[in-house]
């Protein structure tokens, strides 16, 4: 039978990982754009830009079209085919249509100050509990868990979680763990280091395991059992992607995928 997250939690010295982790990133963390001051709005955007998509990639359009829209107005006061050209090789065009069409709604709704309600910010168009969890605890440093595939691989080999990560599921349980685990006095650093951590250190293959800044937690390592983590099957089929438009131009056909 599966543990359940109080039996996980058992022997854990929950507050001495907090300040492993939370040590570590103050000095190690990458100097990244979105990182440099703490605009809901702009970390929203980031947030937005990362999901399946690398950081080095995401950079320069974070710059692009922060320079463009640099407030929250300006992007909801834009024409869209004007966003959708800032987008533009980024792909996944529905996440840009849903954040404008969030945007409108914040300007129009909370006189374009990003909600710092969990009820009111994960009810608009296109945001799911990754970023809802992101955007509060990053923005507004509030305990929300941030639980994306790269947490779900760090967390399942410190606390050998064998469950599969391609069930919703096992993400609650995550979520579930991540807030009890998570600092208090210092979310938006927690969630942030759980990501380097993924990013930099607990790698998909080959982890970094001696540099680790909490190996001592680390179930996995001690059992050497870290390469055999997270446990994924191969899960849903990719979704279907509609063709929208097939436009004549003069003899030649442009076709566009939305
Ligand atoms: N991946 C997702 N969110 C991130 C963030 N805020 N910083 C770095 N990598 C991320």
């Amino acid at each position: 039978m599966k543990e359940n997250v109080q039996q996980i939690l058992d022997h854990f010295h929950i507050e001495q990982f907090q300040h492993d982790l939370i040590h570590w990133f103050v000095k190690e963390q990458r100097d990244l754009p979105w990182r440099k001051e703490k605009d809901p709005y702009k970390i929203w955007v980031s947030e937005v830009m990362l999901q399946q998509t690398r950081v080095d990639t995401v950079i320069p359009y974070f710059y692009k079209f922060i320079e463009k829209f640099p407030t929250l107005d300006a992007l909801a006061e834009a024409e869209e085919k004007e966003v959708l050209k800032a987008w533009e090789g980024l792909r996944y065009y529905s996440r840009i249509r849903n954040l404008h069409a969030a945007v409108k709604e914040v300007k129009e709704k909370y006189d374009g100050c990003v909600p710092a309600s969990k009820e009111q910010f994960s009810s608009l168009k296109g945001v799911g509990p990754y970023t809802t969890g992101a955007v509060l605890s990053i923005a507004y440093d509030i305990p929300e868990p941030a639980v994306d595939g790269n947490v779900m691989r760090v967390l399942s080999r410190i606390f050998y979680i064998t469950d599969d990560i391609a069930k919703g599921s096992t993400r609650k349980k995550f979520e579930q763990l991540v807030s009890c685990i998570i600092a208090h006095d210092n979310p938006s650093d927690f969630n942030q280091a759980l990501m380097e951590l993924g990013a930099l250190i607990c790698t998909p293959k080959s982890p970094s395991c001696f540099l680790c800044p909490v190996q001592r937690h680390c179930r996995a390592f001690a059992e050497g059992a870290e390469g055999k983590l997270p446990v994924k099957t191969k899960g849903k089929a990719p979704k279907h992607v509609s063709f929208r438009a097939i436009v004549g131009t003069g003899g030649r056909v442009r076709c566009s995928i939305f």
